[in-house]
């Protein structure tokens, strides 16, 4: 008897195994319509796609989701604006190709819009997560009709392209769902800015949220995080014909960007044994990365608070705005006397390139040149190389106030800012070469015996730091990071004790009110 049954049960298996492969197709085809309680899933049972609701809504979408993740994760929505009341519904595709859903009384609610057509068009949904229409056995996808990736929703699957095809203009973006129950268009936007420098953008609106900074040869400048790994490999490409973002999975493990409600870039990766998606990295990192966050030639550093100063050889344009951390205003030169006879560039390291309406690129510029080409038009801020890699040439000049700008330490650019002849010479003076460093002829003498009576002072109290009297950057001696850094009066301790001989008595030149002057 339960050997019977046990039978009856093995054959009722075979039987949903049998009508489970037959209902599995994965096309659709003029003669073959599918309505809401019937789905096509890809050859390889990765994607499914069908009609759904959300949440609590008896409206009705189109949509394609994960076959085999139990939490129902949705990819792409055809009929995002415009959601079927009830399940009525019927998907079909046209003689001449055309996918469209149609509703109760067959008037077109949604509509695939394709300008080319197919002699015997099939529509078939890939293990890629694409949907796409083309001639029946005509496989090359440069001759697909239509294709779901081109439509992206909120989401970039491995494959898909996020950008410009530059022949039809075709504009490939994401953009947010109103809500985790509405997926028609939310108020975020993601993506490619392709103009001469092209680079990710996010919207909220038409206001700009955050910037990737441009491609670079391996990354992007300000998203260290869009790096190649051993499971994940981002592709830029731009030329003539496209420029796009686009990235591909080694391991066979579902994984996607979604720009989610609130304006978040996420790349989550599938975990099958908790069950859940787990969140790999958001493209905006911290604060620094809010657009604009400093203006205009101020500089966001994220293990600094406040987080806002301007460049060096900059100052705030309004002190009292700055105080009380409004950084909007932005900064401004103290010395405006470019294009003037003994100017020059300063070499700013490790920074996102910064963002203005107004650059020049040239792709086949040595940095050489592109200095030549900076200096010769007064308009011309700043330039930097475009391509770090080795032999990588490439120029890009600027010729508009400079905002964005953050430092990324690791894997941020240098950019060479453009400078009035007395910055440039307070920039000499922090050469680490002590015959260079003659103090008179580079800095206020005043301000060198002020700094070296706190060193005095500093090493006398044994590095004890009292905080309260000094303003809050000048205690950073120890934390100065890099040369443009260094606009005095600040000198890195270790200079300073190799320009004093480690304080060597020999060195010393008095005493004043705070401790030992030293010779340097
Ligand atoms: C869809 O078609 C199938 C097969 O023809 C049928 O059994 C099912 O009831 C239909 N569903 C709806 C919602 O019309
Ligand atoms: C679907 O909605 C339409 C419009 O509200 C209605 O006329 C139709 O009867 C509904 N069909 C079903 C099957 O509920
Ligand atoms: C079908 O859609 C059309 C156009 O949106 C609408 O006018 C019509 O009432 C709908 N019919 C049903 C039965 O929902
Ligand atoms: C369909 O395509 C045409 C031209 O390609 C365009 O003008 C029109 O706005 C598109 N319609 C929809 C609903 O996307
Ligand atoms: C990405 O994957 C596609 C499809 O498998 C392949 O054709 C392409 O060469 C890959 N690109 C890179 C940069 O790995
Ligand atoms: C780029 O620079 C090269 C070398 O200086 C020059 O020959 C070329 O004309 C420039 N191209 C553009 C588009 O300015
Ligand atoms: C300098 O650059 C600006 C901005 O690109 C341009 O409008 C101007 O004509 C240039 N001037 C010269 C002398 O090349």
């Amino acid at each position: 008897m339960g050997k019977l049954k046990g039978n009856f049960l093995f054959f009722l298996s075979l039987v949903f195994l049998f009508l489970e492969s037959s209902i599995a197709v994965d096309t659709i085809t003029p003669a073959h319509s599918i309505n809401d309680s019937q789905t096509i899933v890809s050859a390889g049972h990765k994607f499914e796609l069908g009609f759904f609701n959300t949440g609590d809504s008896n409206y009705r979408y189109l949509g394609i989701w994960y076959k085999n993740i139990p939490v129902r994760t949705v990819v792409w929505v055809a009929n995002r604006e415009f959601p079927l009341v009830n399940n009525s519904g019927l998907l079909k595709l046209g003689d001449d190709g055309t996918l469209s859903i149609v509703n109760e009384s067959r008037s077109i609610i949604w509509s695939s819009n394709s300008s080319l057509t197919a002699k015997n068009p099939v529509a078939e949904l890939l293990d890629t997560g694409n949907l796409v229409v083309k001639d029946a056995g005509d496989d090359n996808d440069e001759r697909y009709i239509w294709q779901s990736f081109d439509y992206p929703s909120d989401t970039l699957l491995p494959g898909m392209k996020l950008g410009w095809n530059k022949k039809t203009g075709l504009n490939r973006h994401l953009t947010s769902w109103k809500s985790s129950d509405d997926p028609s268009p939310g108020e975020y936007t993601y993506s490619v800015d392709p103009r001469g420098l092209p680079q990710l953008v996010l919207r909220k609106g038409s206001d700009e949220q955050f910037r990737s900074g441009p491609w670079y040869g391996t990354q992007f400048s300000g998203v260290p995080v869009l790096k190649v790994n051993p499971v994940f490999t981002p592709i830029f490409v731009s030329n003539a014909d496209e420029v796009y973002y686009s990235y591909n999975i080694t391991a066979n493990i579902p994984s996607r960007f979604v720009l989610s409600q609130s304006g978040s870039v996420q790349h989550l990766s599938w975990n099958d044994r908790h069950s859940n998606w787990y969140l790999i990295f958001t493209v905006q990192e911290d604060r620094c990365d809010n657009y604009d966050l400093c203006g205009s030639y101020g500089i966001c550093n994220i293990n600094r608070t406040p987080n806002c100063d301007c460049l060096k050889g900059f100052e705030p344009k309004s002190s009292n705005d700055w105080d009380v951390l409004d950084w909007s205003g932005g900064c401004v030169r103290k010395d405006p006397h470019i294009c003037h006879e003994g100017e020059g560039f300063v070499k700013f390291t490790g920074l996102k390139l910064p963002d203005a309406s107004q650059f020049r690129v040239n792709v086949s510029m040595t940095i050489g040149d592109c200095e030549a080409e900076c200096l010769k038009n007064c308009s011309c801020v700043a330039y930097a190389k475009l391509d770090i890699r080795g032999t990588g040439n490439g120029c890009v000049t600027w010729y508009e106030d400079l905002i964005d700008i953050r430092q990324v330490p690791q894997y941020g650019q240098d950019l060479y800012i453009r400078m009035a002849a007395s910055a440039l010479e307070k920039k000499a003076d922090t050469s680490n070469n002590r015959k260079n460093v003659t103090i008179a002829t580079t800095i206020s003498v005043a301000s060198a015996m002020i700094i070296l009576v706190l060193i005095g002072w500093f090493v006398s109290w044994k590095q004890k730091m009292i905080r309260t009297q000094q303003p809050e950057n000048q205690l950073t001696i120890s934390k100065v990071e890099t040369e443009e850094d260094l606009e005095l009066p600040l000198f890195e301790f270790a200079t300073i004790q190799a320009a004093t001989n480690n304080f060597s008595p020999a060195n010393k030149i008095g005493e004043g009110g705070y401790g030992p002057v030293f010779k340097v």
